[in-house]
């Protein structure tokens, strides 16, 4: 079979040369551009990423076109109906659905390690009461890796499935200890006896005063946002992820540099934005002073929760969470006025020209912080949801990074737009 090639002519020199053209199962084919450098002696230029594929995948595929999402194949509408948050978990990292047995030791094996080394709480004692969270979650996660570093071979792949196993164990952890810092509680150790997300519910929630009951509704209702957060392919977090780990740094350090990432409110911080402004916004009144600042290129202001950088129709999981989130509501019997107010604005959004031209929808994060409100989530605690939710995919992209024969450090290129190179000046020459 000829693989098809493109043709790139320097007009400067007439130079042609053919660059392959490498096939993908869904989606854009990519142009082999490796040599180019070589070639011609040009770099390629693309701020952001937006036309750069950095690395192979199996395991997530978006089409934002049409709103699709699948991992390892299987769209993300079903598995948010029929599977679970461990399954999905165990389908990212292990690459295939298991059979019950291997669910039901996969999931035995994560609740033995939610325990956390008492070492590891004794962090939070070093921290404010009122420290964001995900600067307790980004730190704690990191020194996960003064635990476990001089016994781990990142080039055994067993290795790097156990530690998949303990990220995704310990993170729901940290999580509810750095809430328990917050509110000055004592930390909840985790129970064998209850599933990953009745566990992180009981460390959040229960208290050593009085018996706490997991709600089976809060329960399923995070299981399936979880399941909406498990992966998405090469964004910021993940890419950020993948880049520390390509210089073979620990891996649970390399999580941590995703937590990172993920904190910003452009990325995995919209989820609380998103409750900071329907607060400010107040009431529908209001909605259209702010969809107008939002419009103005002159303000900063921008509608959280609106907008994708692949999602140019609709977020699928949006559309999932818009309908869990009325459920949950009904189901907990609690009358939000912030989810009328975020479905009028949402509408009024959608009607308007600019928010249309530019194909901004809700994306995930637009109604994820209503049900964690529900739960009765703090709002600076939203990311930090986000962040559990999406350590399978961080981990499971980074294994295929170390697996992958192509990968070597990422070292991104520049353009230079400084100074030319010029002499020292003598401190008492300086103009
Ligand atoms: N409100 C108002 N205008 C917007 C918004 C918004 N939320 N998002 C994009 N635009 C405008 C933007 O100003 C630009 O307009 P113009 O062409 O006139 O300059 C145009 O739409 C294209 O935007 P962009 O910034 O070039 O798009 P991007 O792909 O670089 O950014 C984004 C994507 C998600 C960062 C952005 O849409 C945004 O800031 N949204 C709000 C924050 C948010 O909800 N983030 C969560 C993303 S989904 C979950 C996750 O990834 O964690």
């Amino acid at each position: 079979m000829t693989k098809n090639t493109v043709t790139v002519t320097d007009n400067a020199t007439g130079k042609s040369v053919d660059f392959p053209v490498r096939e993908s199962v869904h989606g854009p084919s990519v142009l082999e551009i490796g040599s180019l450098y070589k070639e011609f002696g040009y770099f390629t230029y693309d701020p952001a990423f937006t036309s750069t594929a950095s690395c192979q995948s199996k395991i997530t595929y978006i089409d934002g076109e049409n709103g699709v999402l699948l991992h390892r194949g299987y769209p993300i509408e079903q598995l948010a109906e029929r599977s679970s948050f461990l399954e999905v978990a165990h389908l990212l990292v292990h690459r295939t659905l298991p059979k019950k047995s291997n669910l039901d030791e996969f999931r035995a094996t994560i609740k033995k390690h939610m325990l956390l080394n008492q070492g590891i709480l004794n962090f939070f004692n070093g921290f404010h009461y009122d420290a964001h969270p995900m600067a307790m979650l980004t730190a704690v996660v990191s020194s996960l890796s003064a635990f476990y570093h001089d016994r781990i071979d990142i080039s055994d792949a067993y290795h790097r499935e156990q530690i998949a196993i303990r990220i995704i164990a310990k993170m729901a952890s940290i999580a509810a200890a750095a809430y328990k810092h917050m509110c000055g509680h004592p930390v909840v150790y985790p129970s064998n006896q209850l599933s990953y997300c009745g566990n992180l519910l009981n460390m959040l929630f229960s208290m050593p005063t009085e018996q706490y009951e997991v709600n089976p509704i809060a329960e399923k209702a995070l299981d399936q946002l979880f399941i909406l957060h498990a992966d998405h392919e090469q964004n910021a977090s993940t890419s950020t992820v993948r880049m520390a780990g390509s210089t073979g740094t620990n891996p649970f350090a390399a999580i941590a540099s995703g937590c990172a990432a993920l904190w910003g409110p452009s990325h995995g911080g919209a989820n609380e934005s998103v409750i900071n402004m329907l607060n400010e916004i107040g009431s529908v009144d209001n909605i259209q002073k702010y969809i107008d600042k939002a419009k103005d290129p002159n303000d900063p202001f921008r509608l959280m929760g609106f907008g994708h950088r692949v999602y140019k129709s609709f977020d699928p999981r949006a559309k999932i969470i818009r309908q869990t989130c009325h459920e949950v509501l009904e189901a907990l019997g609690i009358n939000d006025a912030k989810l009328e107010l975020a479905m009028r604005l949402e509408e009024i959004a959608l009607q308007d020209e600019y928010f249309v031209e530019r194909n901004l929808y809700p994306n995930v994060d637009f109604y994820s912080g209503l049900i964690y409100k529900a739960l009765g989530i703090p709002t600076q605690f939203f990311t930090v949801m986000f962040a559990i939710g999406r350590t399978p995919g961080w981990v499971a992209q980074w294994m295929e990074m170390l697996a992958d024969p192509e990968q070597r450090i990422s070292r991104p290129r520049q353009t230079y737009r400084g100074p030319s190179q010029r002499d020292y000046v003598e401190e008492f020459q300086r103009g």
